[in-house]
């Protein structure tokens, strides 16, 4: 049996104004749930809607992916943690030394978020990792890329509900699984491929699940979020 940890639901709140983001974010409970600040929000509303968030006692993922040269990334991270971000994330296929350069960054501030990497994105298949030069199967790269991660000595990995069994075997249960693709049972799957519920992505690993939709779309989204905690709780299989 699985148990959660403390919030494991962090909500995605992919809208495209800063407006939108903060009525959806009014109606959710920071203490029942994290968010998720990606890359349209956040070049539409800037650190002023994060440091917004964060005033109102949320926890903040600010998911960017950095993917740059070393020191580009090392001032890039210094600069979301200055912030007061609970958790950021850079692209693993920078490579190892571009990853410990993000931990070197975040180091250089003050408050000391967790540093996360992405590996492969759930977008690309086999045919497209093969275009650009990436032989092995989504999943073996996917295991390359989390040890790597574990080697810059980051805290853990975005990845797919699928890996996380494999990933906690290789690199132990302190190393954070973040995943997406979450759809309650009987909720709308949307353009998602692959997908599981909470309860059997808690069940298969995962730390924190990142859900958008069937909480941001719904009547009301603090009802949706309690309804999917409640079945964490009740029913953890
Ligand atoms: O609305 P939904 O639950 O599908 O939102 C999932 C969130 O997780 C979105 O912000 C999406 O960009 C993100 N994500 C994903 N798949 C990945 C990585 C991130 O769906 N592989």
């Amino acid at each position: 049996m699985s148990h959660p940890v403390h919030k494991p639901v962090i909500v995605a709140l992919d809208f495209p104004t800063a407006d939108a983001a903060l009525a959806l974010a009014q109606q959710l409970d920071p203490n029942e749930c994290r968010v998720k600040v990606g890359k349209e929000l956040f070049t539409r509303a800037g650190p002023q809607l994060v440091e917004k968030l964060i005033a109102q006692d949320f926890d903040v993922f600010l998911d960017l992916k950095f993917h740059d040269i070393p020191n580009t990334v090392a001032a890039a991270c210094h600069a979301a943690a200055d912030m007061g971000v609970w958790m950021l994330n850079v692209h693993g296929l920078g490579g190892l030394r571009m990853m410990m350069a993000a931990r070197d960054g975040i180091e250089r501030s003050s408050h000391r978020p967790l540093l996360i990497a992405v590996t492969i994105l759930t977008s690309m298949q086999s045919a497209d990792l093969v275009g650009v030069g990436l032989y092995s199967s989504p999943k073996d790269n996917v295991r390359r890329l989390a040890k790597l991660a574990n080697k810059a000595e980051l805290d853990g990995v975005v990845c797919s509900p699928e890996e996380t069994e494999i990933l906690k075997a290789e690199l132990g249960d302190k190393f954070i699984l973040v995943t997406p693709g979450i759809r309650p049972a009987g909720s709308v799957r949307h353009d998602q491929q692959r997908i599981t519920t909470p309860e059997q992505a808690i069940a298969q690993g995962s730390h924190y699940l990142v859900i958008g939709r069937p909480i941001t779309e719904a009547p009301e989204p603090m009802a949706a979020l309690e309804a999917i905690q409640t079945r964490l709780i009740v029913n953890p299989t």
